[in-house]
């Protein structure tokens, strides 16, 4: 694939993503002046909660399936159900790929718990694979898959995570080579616009729609770009 218009685009991107969190950070910080100090404190303990309440139970009852299904503690391996509202072709043995695991690594880095961040970079480095029988929806797999993996290789090579010497050697990085090669099956249309489904393992279906929508084909640039960078 010819990266070059795309590298041009996602710089435009970017800016554009700068200025809109410079706004977001103008207007929050004049918030939270009005919050003071101790409700800014009780906030973070309360954020603090929400997200170890939510990821301890998925850890516990769910891991290392993709979601917890918080009514019943049970699990479900929901990415091929994603955006599958009508929930055609289930893959039969699809064990997940502890998607909400992989979704959270940016979070803990975020509260400061390295420890558990390496523990979860160290377990997908050895035990995920993309080599499963699951047709996907290429958008949702891509915002939450791809773009969890590169966010957490970003933060996995920043020396100011410390993890233990020597024990990151870009896994991360190689298991979203892995699956963005898979999505680039979605591409060969005679447009050069994917398909909004495919199969991690066989590539597009036979008979699959070409249904798409103006997000599901035009914002995968973020994460495509980010990885071919
Ligand atoms: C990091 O996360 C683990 C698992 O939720 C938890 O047991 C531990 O207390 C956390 N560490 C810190 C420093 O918050
Ligand atoms: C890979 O998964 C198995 C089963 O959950 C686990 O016992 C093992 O510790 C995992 N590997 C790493 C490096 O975490
Ligand atoms: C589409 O093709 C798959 C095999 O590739 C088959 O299992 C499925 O039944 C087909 N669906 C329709 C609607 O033809």
């Amino acid at each position: 694939m010819d990266i070059s218009p795309n590298r041009y685009i996602l710089s435009l991107n970017r800016g554009a993503l700068v200025l809109s969190l410079l706004l977001l950070n103008s207007i929050f910080s004049q918030q939270a002046a009005g919050f003071g100090d101790a409700r800014r404190e009780y906030m973070k303990v309360q954020v603090r909660k929400m997200f170890y309440h939510a990821y301890e139970n998925y850890m516990t009852y769910a891991f290392p399936h993709d979601e917890l299904k918080p009514l019943t503690g049970t699990f479900t391996d929901s990415l091929s159900e994603l955006g599958n509202l009508k929930l055609e072709h289930l893959p039969q043995n699809y064990q997940g790929s502890a998607l909400t695991l992989i979704e959270s690594l940016s979070s803990l880095v975020v509260l400061g718990n390295n420890t558990e961040f390496e523990k979860g970079v160290l377990w997908l480095a050895k035990n995920l694979t993309f080599d499963v029988d699951a047709r996907v929806n290429l958008f949702e797999c891509n915002i939450r898959v791809l773009g969890g993996l590169l966010s957490a290789h970003i933060l996995a090579t920043d020396s100011k995570n410390r993890l233990e010497e020597g024990i990151y050697q870009n896994q991360l990085l190689h298991l979203a080579e892995d699956l963005g090669s898979r999505f680039l099956l979605a591409f060969d249309t005679p447009t050069g616009l994917p398909y909004a489904w495919v199969n991690l393992k066989y590539g597009v279906m036979e008979n699959e729609t070409a249904e798409t929508s103006t997000s599901g084909c035009g914002s995968m640039i973020l994460e495509m770009g980010t990885l071919s960078r």
